[in-house]
């Protein structure tokens, strides 16, 4: 049985300061941690989410959703210091979740899952997407890749073997996801019209090259993560001054 509460251990982990302009902070969990908390997380949900939560076919789905959105207002919280279950949100016009009332100081943030792996992207000044995807070794990387990707991502792509090609799908893949989640239309956003290229930066930043000036709000750069062995993941917003804090949480077996 857990021997203390999800707010002890979040309020344990990560920066003890607030974000400062131009930081973009990056949580990450298993949710599998979370099944021995998911009455107390279903407890700070609001009337709509239950609902939503309920409606879930399977489990295993409505599991990863409850903890998710329990674990993402116990964050919220951490920040903007207001109690978890009080916490109101809002949504953009293609399902972006985002704070009713932000307050002050703002708060911008985003949320991925995919297989056990969680992210969540906070940031005080930025509008942030973050991906985190499950890599698979056997799928159709070309055909997936002719469906999703600009002619030069699917260029670089096939240029590999085929055994070669998850590595580099997944990192366009993730980095795309980011940039249209920060972007908030989501799939409304021209998914061949933009191209994820190397950076100045350094090894693990990306620019986004677009076809036409309008494909997205703002100038977006992509910040590739590293995440749990096996999984891949990016972190996206606008401008080119910010940088990435990452907090691993880590639930000991006893907690
Ligand atoms: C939101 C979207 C962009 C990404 O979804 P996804 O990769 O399946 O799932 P993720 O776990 O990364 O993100 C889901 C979370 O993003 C958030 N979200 C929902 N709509 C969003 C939007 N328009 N913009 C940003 N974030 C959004 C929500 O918090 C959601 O979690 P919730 O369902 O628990 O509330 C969705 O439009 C989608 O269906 N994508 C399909 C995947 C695809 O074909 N990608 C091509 C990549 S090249």
């Amino acid at each position: 049985m857990p021997t203390s509460s999800w707010q002890e251990l979040l309020a344990n982990s990560g920066p003890a300061s607030g974000l400062l302009p131009g930081q973009v902070q990056v949580w990450q969990m298993c949710v599998s941690s979370a099944h021995a908390r998911l009455p107390e997380l279903k407890r700070l949900l609001a009337t709509d989410e239950r609902e939503r939560a309920a409606r879930f076919r399977f489990d295993r789905d409505r599991d990863c959703y409850v903890a998710t959105r329990g674990l993402l207002r116990l964050l919220v919280a951490r920040y903007t210091g207001d109690r978890a279950e009080q916490i109101q949100l809002r949504y953009g016009a293609q399902g972006k979740p985002a704070l009713a009332d932000s307050g002050i100081q703002g708060l911008h943030f985003n949320v991925s899952h995919s297989g056990d792996a969680v992210l969540f992207a906070f940031s005080s000044d930025l509008e942030v997407g973050v991906d985190v995807e499950l890599m698979r070794e056997d799928a159709d990387f070309a055909g997936l890749a002719r469906t999703s990707f600009s002619p030069a991502e699917l260029n670089a792509v096939i240029a590999l073997a085929p055994e070669h090609r998850s590595s580099l799908f997944y990192e366009y893949w993730t980095c795309k996801e980011a940039c249209i989640k920060a972007d908030g239309r989501g799939l409304s956003v021209p998914l061949e019209q933009f191209s994820i290229t190397r950076s100045r930066k350094g090894a693990r930043w990306r620019e986004v090259e677009t076809a036409k000036s309008d494909v997205f709000h703002s100038a977006l750069r992509v910040r590739i993560l590293e995440t749990i062995p096996g999984y891949a993941a990016a972190v996206a917003a606008p401008g080119d001054s910010w940088e990435v804090d990452k907090v691993d949480v880590r639930v000991p077996d006893h907690a």
